[in-house]
């Protein structure tokens, strides 16, 4: 193979050493075979001197007996070739679907239309890095190319190469170039497209693809192949939250209990505490093993088999994760679809959702809008035609754990199969958990708690049907820069709470963040001005400042939640209502001789002399958290020092996923 580094001839080890230390631009291409897809592909790979001599020898050979062009050469030819190969069940030729230059690795995903896109969106971690969207310079902007582009930016993908081709056919005119770019951007301009950059080429002849264009001096850019080998791919994997979906469980005899599977996300080490979703059971990580040894820390996509200090059920399908970092759990959620069979999708029919490790039955109850792709519009639908692409409601007979796809594509794609004929019929992004109510969402765990309540009519809440934003919380979340987050501070009164808190929020505000305090107090002389201290009033605070911060994390902010909320009962139930994955407790723990020497607001003072009754610590108990996020002791610290230390254990968890 000749190849552009003589150093491979020189010194191997060099050599090698170097191709190790490459980085890895996966790209795919779009655009349908009269774009001159295989032609691209063929001529960046001729170009580069990435061909087997005997390959180059025979499609010369080949161009001259079938005259396709009038040049020497005719690169499609060469993809052609390999993929008759390919289909002949030779090994996949390596420099078609994998090659690689002095600079970087590449790997072409090459699949055809929409298995690419099933392909990409069913294995989330491997989504790629770049597309080139082709068009013709003669038809220019076409359905397909916004399919392409809307698909593109659905699937995250940072890097978009608008790549005119066949400009040799249009006179290598500026013009048209020009015009196809403005139609372009005014399209784009309105889809979450990051990086797009205009190229002008001829794949046939070469024009821009490896080397600059002499036809075509007015292009000042670069070529096709520099953009390849130097756009900045920033690592997209997402190192916070852990999530390791459980493939298979290893159980050779009675002694080994080992669970195997990919880390789709995260970082894990020996000593990490667990929890397995759905079960919620908690242990403890008491090994990593791989096939080359044990290790100190594993992540994301590295394949690992975890064992585990407490023998614990877990099987195939269950999802391992981190307790102060979990991924929403629901039945139901909205995602994007983009359906892929000719029997239309429709609600109320059952399929087969396939999420990360997992299998269940479930439906689509609703179609909320269809997108004309051509306009960006949203129209009303009763179902979706094959290419279309939709937002709906699913329902899932399993409670699945997921993340919304922004944050983390692995847990947050999925595809879905038709029961009887076992096809893949649409693939999915999921947008968010279903934005009803939210502790009297149509959940079916949370319609039990709801019933629990006191106040709660059931006939009322049945003729009530919240109305969906048509903004999702990850879009406000993307616009204020930041994740949203209630930081849920307890304890004693007097304990530091509010101060804290106020401490915090100025240094969150003063960096950036869109931040709001709820405080105990000032909600109690407002919105709880009705509620006393009874256990059952305490409740009820707790219940509607829950509720409030849930709404204003779904506005995207974060909150600061600093009140005593002595039952665990009632701040689980607030965890709840806010979601798990938002929900950081801090418990401020000062004991209560401090507190009461402080007394700040001679409470206790009073308690003591019978003046106030059910006071918390006093005649009153306050139960402390079992498992806080973060245990924060205050004793001989400063406020701005305990705020210091909630900044730090939060920093990661509000910064922007995307
Ligand atoms: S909670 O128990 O319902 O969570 P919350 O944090 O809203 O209490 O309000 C507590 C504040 O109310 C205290 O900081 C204190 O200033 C005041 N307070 C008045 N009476 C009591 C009482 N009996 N117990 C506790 N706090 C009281």
């Amino acid at each position: 193979m000749s190849h552009q580094s003589d150093l491979i001839a020189t010194d191997i080890e060099a050599y090698l050493a170097q191709h190790e230390r490459k980085d890895l631009l996966r790209f795919l291409t779009c655009g349908s075979v009269d774009d001159g897809k295989s032609t691209l592909i063929g001529r960046l790979l001729y170009d580069s001197k990435l061909i087997y001599e005997d390959q180059l020898d025979a499609i010369k050979k080949d161009s001259q007996r079938y005259g396709t062009t009038d040049s020497e050469f005719d690169p499609a030819l060469l993809t052609d070739g390999l993929k008759a190969e390919r289909e002949q069940g030779i090994t996949i030729d390596v420099a078609y679907r994998y090659f690689s230059t002095a600079r970087r690795k590449f790997i072409i995903a090459d699949t055809p239309g929409h298995e690419q896109y099933t392909r990409n969106m069913a294995t989330g971690a491997s989504t790629c890095d770049l597309a080139i969207i082709l068009i013709d310079a003669r038809h220019g902007v076409l359905t397909q190319t916004r399919r392409h582009s809307f698909i593109a930016a659905l699937l995250g993908i940072k890097h978009i190469i608008v790549a005119v081709n066949k400009m040799d056919l249009v006179g290598y005119s500026q013009e048209v170039f020009d015009a196809i770019v403005a139609d372009y951007a005014a399209f784009a301009a309105r889809l979450e497209l990051g990086d797009i950059r205009f190229l002008p080429l001829s794949a046939l002849r070469g024009d821009n693809v490896v080397t600059k264009s002499e036809a075509m001096p007015w292009y000042q850019g670069a070529t096709l192949m520099y953009l390849l080998e130097h756009v900045h791919i920033a690592s997209d994997l997402n190192l916070i939250d852990f999530r390791l979906p459980v493939q298979y469980v290893n159980r050779p005899d009675a002694n080994f209990r080992g669970y195997c599977g990919t880390i789709a996300a995260g970082i894990v080490r020996p000593g990490d505490e667990v929890m397995v979703l759905p079960s919620h059971q908690t242990s403890r990580v008491k090994s990593i093993l791989t096939f080359d040894g044990e290790l100190d820390e594993a992540s994301s996509p590295l394949a690992v088999t975890l064992t585990l200090e407490d023998e614990i059920d877990i099987s195939r399908g269950d999802l391992l994760v981190h307790p102060n970092n979990r991924p929403l759990e629901a039945h139901s959620f909205e995602a994007m679809v983009v359906w892929m069979a000719e029997e239309p999708l429709r609600p109320g029919k059952h399929y087969l959702i396939k999420h990360a490790t997992l299998q269940t039955p479930g439906m689509i109850r609703e179609i909320r809008y269809r997108m004309d792709i051509n306009t960006l519009h949203r129209e009303a639908a009763e179902q979706l035609g094959l290419n279309e692409i939709g937002r709906c409601v699913f329902e899932l007979e399993k409670r699945v754990a997921f993340d919304p796809y922004r944050k983390n594509r692995a847990t947050g794609a999925f595809i879905i199969i038709d029961r009887l004929t076992n096809n893949t019929v649409g693939a999915g992004m999921i947008i968010d958990r279903l934005q009803t109510g939210l502790s009297g969402s149509p959940e079916k765990g949370d319609r039990d708690n709801k019933r629990e309540q006191k106040g709660h009519h059931d006939h009322l809440l049945s003729a009530i049907r919240p109305e969906t934003s048509l903004i999702s919380s990850a879009e406000r979340e993307t616009a204020l820069a930041q994740t949203a987050l209630t930081v849920w501070l307890t304890g004693l009164s007097g304990s530091g709470k509010s101060s804290i808190a106020h401490a915090l929020e100025k240094r969150l505000h003063e960096v950036g963040f869109h931040v709001f305090c709820l405080d105990g107090d000032t909600l109690r002389s407002g919105l709880n001005s009705d509620l006393g201290f009874s256990a059952d009033d305490r409740t009820e605070n707790i219940r509607r400042i829950g509720e409030v911060a849930g709404l204003f994390n779904r506005a995207g902010l974060i909150v600061l939640v600093p009140v005593i909320s002595p039952f665990r009962d009632d701040r689980r139930r607030a965890q709840e209502t806010i979601g798990p994955e938002r929900f950081f407790e801090v418990y401020v723990d000062t004991p209560i001789e401090v507190c009461e020497q402080r007394d700040v607001k001679g409470l206790y003072r009073k308690a003591r002399a019978g003046e106030i009754g059910e006071f918390t610590g006093i005649s009153s108990p306050y139960e402390p958290p079992d498992k806080p996020a973060l245990h924060m002791r205050t004793v001989d610290r400063s406020v701005e020092e305990c705020a210091d230390e909630v900044f730090a254990a939060i920093a990661d968890r509000i910064r922007p996923r995307h």
